[in-house]
């Protein structure tokens, strides 16, 4: 799915480094799952967990076999979201993020000079992810309310420090206490970021251009962390 952050294009650069840590049955769990760019390249027992809940609303209804409208005017995208509890949620989430500029959360209805179609191509492009996401546990709400199966390998992908502006503010102090704990409690955690405290190891780099908005082309180094315990 297109979205802001999504580690589609980084995944088979870091995947094969964590899939290697995991063990037979071992779950895979992703408090940060964003628009399941990861999960969906992961096999076995998954939990995708986000505080989105329109977001978590589309990825559940998609997995259970939810097609997504290949048409949505300029008027329904605003009818949508100025009066979102009107709306079946998923379509809410649909509209939201698939038929907006960019992906960004309503970020303005998505159109272009071509005419393309954003709708039918986001719905192409979701029916097509929805077989990756089959059996995956989907969980709405704060990373740190989220009940994690013992023994689990954690991957996270959190909002980057400075870079996108998200919903809410977000603690990365408490985040990354959190990861420690997580550690010590017999989790296996990776974490991607820009950068990490000095107790957390790079394991794998990756040049990477973020694009966030029009407006901000950033080439960044992005890494996967772990604990050092
Ligand atoms: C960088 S994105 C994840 C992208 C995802 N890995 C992908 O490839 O599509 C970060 C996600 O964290 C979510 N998020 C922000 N704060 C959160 C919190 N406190 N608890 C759970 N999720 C949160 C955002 O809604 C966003 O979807």
């Amino acid at each position: 799915m297109q979205y802001m952050g999504s580690k589609n294009r980084i995944a088979k650069h870091i995947l094969p480094i964590m899939l290697a840590e995991r063990k037979p049955d071992q779950w895979w769990v992703e408090p940060f799952v964003g628009g399941a760019n990861m999960i969906d390249k992961v096999a076995g027992n998954r939990m995708g967990n986000d505080s989105h809940e329109f977001l978590i609303a589309l990825l559940v209804a998609l997995r259970d076999g939810y097609i997504p409208p290949t048409d949505i005017s300029k008027e329904l995208y605003y009818a949508v979201k100025s009066k979102p509890q009107e709306y079946p949620k998923e379509l809410v989430g649909f509209v939201g993020f698939l038929c907006s500029f960019g992906g960004k959360w309503w970020g303005g209805y998505a159109f272009n000079k071509k005419g393309d179609n954003y709708a039918e191509r986001g719905s192409r492009c979701l029916v097509k992810q929805a077989k990756n996401l089959d059996g995956i546990v989907f969980k709405s709400g704060s990373y740190l309310e989220l009940e994690i199966p013992e023994n689990s390998l954690i991957y996270c992908d959190p909002p980057y420090a400075n870079t996108c502006k998200y919903k809410d503010d977000f603690n990365h102090d408490i985040f990354w206490n959190w990861c420690r704990t997580q550690t010590k409690s017999g989790h296996t955690v990776f974490i991607s970021e820009y950068s990490a405290p000095n107790d957390f190891v790079c394991v794998k780099e990756i040049q990477h251009k973020t694009i966030l908005d029009k407006n901000s082309q950033y080439p960044r180094i992005e890494k996967l962390f772990r604990y050092k315990v």
